[in-house]
C-alpha cells in the first residue's frame, strides 16, 4: 500500500513495478526522489489520486514482474548494470549524436533550443563515459570482491580510495549532475514534444532521448538506491581488515 509521505525512491524501491508508473508521469525516482510522493506531483502539478490508481492498477497487472534486484547478490547486480545500463549508454550515445547533428543542420537556425540540446548532450556523454570508466575498473571490482571476501569469512580487500563511502559519495554527486542535465534537456525539448510536421529524424531523436532519460533512472536507481547502500553496509559488517 503507498503511503503519500514516503519519498519517491523508497516506493520504487518496495514495488518494482512502480517505476514504470513513475516514467509514465515524468515523476524523478532516482537523483530527484528525495522527496515525498504528495511533494512530487505538486511539483509535476499531477494529481496524486491520478498516480495512486495508476500505482494500484500496475500492482495488480499481470505484466510480468520486474526483477527486484534488491534480492540479488552485488556480483549479479554489478553484472547486469553492466551488460544492460553501461553497454546501452556506450551504444546510444553515438547514434543520438548523429540525429542530433541532423536535426541541428535542418532546423537549427529557426530552433535555438536544439543547439543547446546538442552541447548538453555532449556534455552528459563525455562526463558518462568518465563515469562508466570508473565505476567499472575501480569501484565495482572492489564491490565484488568486498562481496566475495564476507561470503568466505575473509578480511578486505585492499582499496585505493580508503573508506568505501568516498568513491560512492563521488559517483552520487555525478549521478546527481546527470540527472540535472537530462533533466534540464527534458525541459529544453518541453518534455520530447516535438513541433507540429517535425520529420522523422526529429520524432527518433526526441524519442531517444526519452529512452535514454529512462534507461539512465532506472541504472542510477540501482546504484543509488540498492547497490551503494548494501556496498556501504557490507564493508561495515565486519569483514576483518587486511593486516
Ligand atoms: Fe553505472
Ligand atoms: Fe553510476
Amino acid at each position: 500500500m503507498t503511503n503519500l509521505t514516503q519519498t519517491v525512491r523508497e516506493i520504487a524501491l518496495e514495488q518494482p513495478h512502480s517505476i514504470r508508473v513513475f516514467e509514465r508521469f515524468g515523476i524523478d525516482y532516482c537523483c530527484g526522489g528525495r522527496k515525498p510522493l504528495a511533494e512530487a506531483c505538486v511539483e509535476k502539478q499531477i494529481a496524486v489520486d491520478e498516480v495512486l490508481s495508476a500505482l494500484e492498477a500496475a500492482a495488480g497487472s499481470i505484466a510480468p514482474l520486474p526483477i527486484d534486484w534488491s534480492q540479488a547478490t552485488l556480483g549479479a547486480l554489478i553484472d547486469h548494470i553492466v551488460a544492460t545500463h553501461h553497454v546501452y549508454v556506450k551504444s546510444e550515445l553515438p547514434r543520438l549524436a548523429v540525429l542530433a547533428q541532423k536535426v541541428v543542420n535542418r532546423h537549427g537556425d529557426t530552433q535555438a533550443h536544439l543547439l543547446a540540446i546538442q552541447s548538453l548532450l555532449v556534455l552528459l556523454g563525455d562526463e558518462l563515459i568518465h563515469h562508466l570508466g570508473k565505476e567499472e575498473h575501480v569501484l565495482f571490482p572492489y564491490i565484488a570482491k568486498l562481496e566475495g571476501a564476507l561470503t568466505a569469512g575473509g578480511a578486505h580487500p585492499e582499496a585505493c580510495f580508503g573508506d568505501i563511502s568516498h568513491p560512492i559519495a563521488m559517483m552520487t554527486s555525478e549521478h546527481d549532475a546527470a540527472g540535472a542535465m537530462i533533466a534540464e534537456i527534458r525541459r529544453l525539448s518541453d518534455d520530447y514534444t516535438t513541433p507540429v510536421g517535425a520529420c522523422p529524424t526529429y520524432h527518433a531523436f526526441y524519442d531517444g532521448l526519452k529512452e535514454f532519460e529512462n534507461d539512465l533512472h532506472q541504472h542510477i536507481h540501482l546504484e543509488n538506491n540498492i547497490l551503494f547502500p548494501k556496498a556501504i553496509a557490507m564493508e561495515a559488517a565486519g569483514v576483518g581488515v587486511t593486516a
